[in-house]
């Protein structure tokens, strides 16, 4: 890629303004525990470990520790693929309906790896699990299924409906947004940094967001 003078300075802003958030994750090493978040990026979705190099080690007024990547890493739905219970089941579901086994490994990675099957969806290639499939690390969108329920899928959801979820696939970075529960967020830096935008979205605060898989 080439990186023109200006990016070069907004790169830079960026490293000096996030300077003080990852001396504050060093000094947090055992809030940190645990591996590093994944940091892939797709046309369409970013790892959480791009989303928590801000979004991390954040206290209340009061020292109430609400670091939301730390907190959302150990949920279930952060280990929706990895969860060996999950992928047991899978298999024992393809291998009473040999015949079925496309539809039911397409079906099951639509909410349990849903970034990998939405950007399958748009790359109009397989979303199949096991095999070649996204649980194999070869597979180029393995990194998306295993980051399971993640930022950049919550959190793009338009329009949400019981039972289907959909992502504004449509947009190209940085016009990609990133609905969240307060108005006027500032931009500027999340844009530079991710290259997705953060706006306001009524509907992240409706319990139908989660009602679209639950
Ligand atoms: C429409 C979204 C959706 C689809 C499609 C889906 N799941 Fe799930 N799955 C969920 C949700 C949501 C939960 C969590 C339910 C709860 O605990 O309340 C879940 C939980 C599970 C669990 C329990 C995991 C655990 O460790 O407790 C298993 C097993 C499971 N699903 C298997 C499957 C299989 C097999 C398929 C494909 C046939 C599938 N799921 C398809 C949304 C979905
Ligand atoms: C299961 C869906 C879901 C996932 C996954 C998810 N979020 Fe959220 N997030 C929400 C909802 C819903 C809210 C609004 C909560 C509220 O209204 O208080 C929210 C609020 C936020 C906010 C607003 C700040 C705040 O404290 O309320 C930020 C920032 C945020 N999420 C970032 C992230 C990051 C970073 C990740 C990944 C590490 C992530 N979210 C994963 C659903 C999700
Ligand atoms: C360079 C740091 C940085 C990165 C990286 C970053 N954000 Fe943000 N994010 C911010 C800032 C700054 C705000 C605005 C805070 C404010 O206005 O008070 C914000 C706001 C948000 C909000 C709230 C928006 C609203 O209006 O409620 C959400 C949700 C959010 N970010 C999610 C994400 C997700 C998902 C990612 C990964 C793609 C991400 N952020 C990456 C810095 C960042
Ligand atoms: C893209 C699909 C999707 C969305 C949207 C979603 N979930 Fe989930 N959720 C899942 C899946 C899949 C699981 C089960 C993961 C597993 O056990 O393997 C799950 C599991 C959970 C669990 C654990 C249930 C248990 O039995 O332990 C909770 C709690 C949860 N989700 C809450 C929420 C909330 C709250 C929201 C909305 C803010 C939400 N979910 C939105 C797919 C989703």
């Amino acid at each position: 890629m080439l990186i023109i003078g200006t990016e070069m300075k907004k790169l830079a802003v960026v490293g000096l303004v996030l300077l003080p958030f990852v001396l504050a994750s060093c000094g947090g090493a055992n809030q940190m525990a645990g591996l590093p978040l994944v940091e892939f990026s797709t046309e369409d979705f970013t790892g959480s470990g791009n989303c928590a190099a801000c979004h991390v080690d954040l206290e209340d007024q009061i020292g109430n520790y609400v670091s939301i990547s730390n907190h959302w890493r150990s949920t279930m739905m952060a280990n929706a693929a990895k969860d060996p219970f999950w992928q047991a089941k899978v298999a024992s579901e393809v291998e009473r309906n040999p015949h079925l086994k496309e539809v039911i490994e397409e079906k099951c990675a639509s909410c349990h790896m849903p970034m990998a099957y939405t950007q399958a969806e748009v790359r109009d290639v397989s979303a199949m699990i096991f095999d070649s499939g996204l649980t194999n690390p070869s597979n180029p969108l393995n990194p998306a299924a295993m980051d399971g329920v993640s930022c950049t899928l919550c959190h793009q959801i338009v329009d949400p409906v019981l039972g289907e979820y959909t992502v504004d696939t449509s947009t190209e970075p940085p016009d990609r947004l990133i609905y969240g529960p307060y108005e006027n967020p500032e931009q500027s830096l999340m844009i530079a940094a991710s290259k997705f935008t953060p706006v306001y979205g009524e509907h992240v605060t409706d319990s139908v967001l989660c009602g679209t898989c639950h």
